[in-house]
Formats: C-alpha cells, sequence, structure tokens
C-alpha cells in the first residue's frame, strides 16, 4: 500500500529537489486514475465551475459542490494530498465565515488543506485560518475570481515593481502561517526567486519550471472539451477526440443493429424459457 502524502511529504520534496506533482479533479473516476498515474497531489479546483457546470467563470462554484466533490474525489484518491479550493463568497464575508467553510472541506470533503486566492487584503483571513488549525495554501498571480478587478487574465509580475510586490506579498502570506504557495500566471524568473526564498513548497500553474511543482487542470492535459489554449497547457493526450470516435462508433452499431452481440446478452436456460413461452401462450398478456 502507498504512503498517504502529506505536508511532510512535499515539504521534503521540495528539500530534495524533487518536483511536485499536481492535477486538478472534479470525480471519482478521474481521482482514482490520478492517483494510479502517480500524481502527489489534487486540487479540486473551482474551475469545476466552467469545465463541469458549463459556465463561463470560476465564481459560480458553490460550497455545496465543491465539498461533495472532494469527498468523492478523496474516495477514489485516499492517499493524495488533498486541497480544496475555496469558491468565491466562502472566503471574503467574514473571518468567521471562512472558517467554518475551510472547516467543512476538512470534515466533510476529506481535504488536507484548503486553497484561497489572495492579495494583501487577505492577510488576517490566512492568519484566521492558520490558527483555527487549518492548512492553506495562498494563491497568488493571477486570481480568476478577482479578474473583474484585476481587469484581464495576463501574466503578472511584470515589472520589476510588481515582481516585488507579489515577492513581498509571499513572505507576508508565509508570516501569516500559509503552508504551500500557489502561483499562476507569474513570470518565470519572478516565481523562481519567490520559490527559492521560502520554506513553503511553491507550486506553478503556468509559472514555469523553477517553482517546487507544477500544477495542471484535468481537461488541458487530457484535451476533453473546455481544455485552455494558453501556452502552459500542454496537452499530454487527446482523450476528447477518443471519446468522441468511441461515441460515434456505438452510434452506428447500436443503428445497425450490429450492438449487442450474443455475448453481451444475459440468456435464459432452454428448459425455462419453454416454459415461459407456454405461461405466455395461456396468459392474457
Ligand atoms: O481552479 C483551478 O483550476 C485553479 C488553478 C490554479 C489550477 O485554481
Amino acid at each position: 500500500m502507498a504512503d498517504k502524502i502529506t505536508l511532510a511529504t512535499l515539504k521534503k520534496l521540495k528539500s530534495q529537489k524533487q518536483p511536485i506533482t499536481m492535477v486538478t479533479c472534479y470525480d471519482f473516476a478521474s481521482a482514482v486514475l490520478a492517483q494510479q498515474g502517480g500524481i502527489d497531489s489534487v486540487l479540486i479546483g473551482d474551475s469545476l465551475a466552467q469545465l463541469m457546470l458549463g459556465h463561463s467563470s470560476t465564481i459560480n462554484a458553490t460550497m455545496e459542490i465543491m465539498v461533495a466533490l472532494s469527498a468523492a474525489v478523496r474516495r477514489g484518491a485516499p492517499d493524495v494530498y488533498l486541497i480544496g479550493d475555496m469558491p468565491f463568497l466562502s472566503y471574503q464575508v467574514s473571518i468567521e465565515k471562512a472558517i467554518v467553510n475551510a472547516g467543512e472541506f476538512l470534515t466533510q470533503g476529506s481535504c488536507d488543506c484548503v486553497k484561497v486566492e489572495v492579495d494583501h487584503r487577505h492577510l488576517p483571513t490566512v492568519s484566521a485560518l492558520a490558527a483555527a488549525g487549518i492548512p492553506v495554501m495562498a494563491h497568488l498571480g493571477l486570481r480568476p475570481q478577482s479578474i473583474g478587478q484585476i481587469g484581464k487574465y495576463a501574466v503578472q509580475g511584470k515589472t520589476a515593481g510588481a515582481a516585488m510586490e507579489l515577492a513581498e506579498l509571499a513572505k507576508k502570506m508565509e508570516a501569516a502561517g500559509a503552508c504551500s504557495i500557489l502561483l499562476e500566471c507569474v513570470l518565470a524568473q519572478v516565481a523562481g526567486a519567490i520559490a527559492e526564498r521560502t520554506e513553503l513548497p511553491v507550486i506553478s500553474c503556468g509559472s514555469g519550471p523553477e517553482c517546487d511543482g507544477q500544477v495542471l487542470v484535468w481537461h488541458d492535459l487530457l484535451d476533453l472539451p473546455g481544455a485552455g489554449t494558453s501556452k502552459f497547457a500542454k496537452k499530454y493526450a487527446n482523450i476528447g477526440a477518443q471519446i468522441q470516435q468511441a461515441l460515434a462508433e456505438y452510434v452506428d452499431e447500436v443503428r445497425q443493429k450490429r450492438y449487442p452481440q450474443p455475448e453481451h446478452c444475459y440468456n435464459m436456460k432452454p428448459e425455462e424459457l419453454l416454459k415461459f413461452k407456454e405461461q405466455l401462450q395461456k396468459s392474457d398478456c
């Protein structure tokens, strides 16, 4: 049996300069495959609002669905380090609400950690979550829940000033008690400098190779409907096309009456069939 991956495992990987592997997952079957594939950590991202529910933004993810699917993912992947993504307005309204909601990810969602999208305004929240004993990953850089304030989907940390702000924020998050950092769409050099200056495992989402690990979104990695087109979203397989082809074959076989074949059927024993036919004849049906 494989060992359960913990925060200590991730820190050890960082100290040994062994890259941490992370992928998003939103359901039981994908989680089984992720663990079988040797993934260290799974993030139940709020990107599920777009990829599983078809919304155009992540802000439509709700606590109810995030926690239910976290529990499903945990049932599929009992050994991975599981991170629950706190949805829009689950931690911004008040610190009390943030603690209660984060607690739900741990108790009902069976997560090891929660992730929150942060800027300097969220330092008290991160600090309060940590003080409540809740492991919290600070998500810096591009923060899709705040895209209305950020302005547009763009790479972060482009100027020396912007890069310094990110580096300082990462240190402040560490001091506030964050247990790990995720950098989304941060310039590779800036992300590398941040990872080098913190004890915390730093995961890159499109932030280059100098971080302590990488995360990719399930649908991007496997090229499923909804897959992104960002240059970091490398496709490792074309599963969407394979599913499409399998479905087209199925439709064709059913229409051509080539499915099901005898080997796909449950057949009655001949003596029972005889009796059944006799009884049918005598009956009104
Ligand atoms: O929800 C998500 O998919 C994310 C990404 C950063 C991986 O938060």
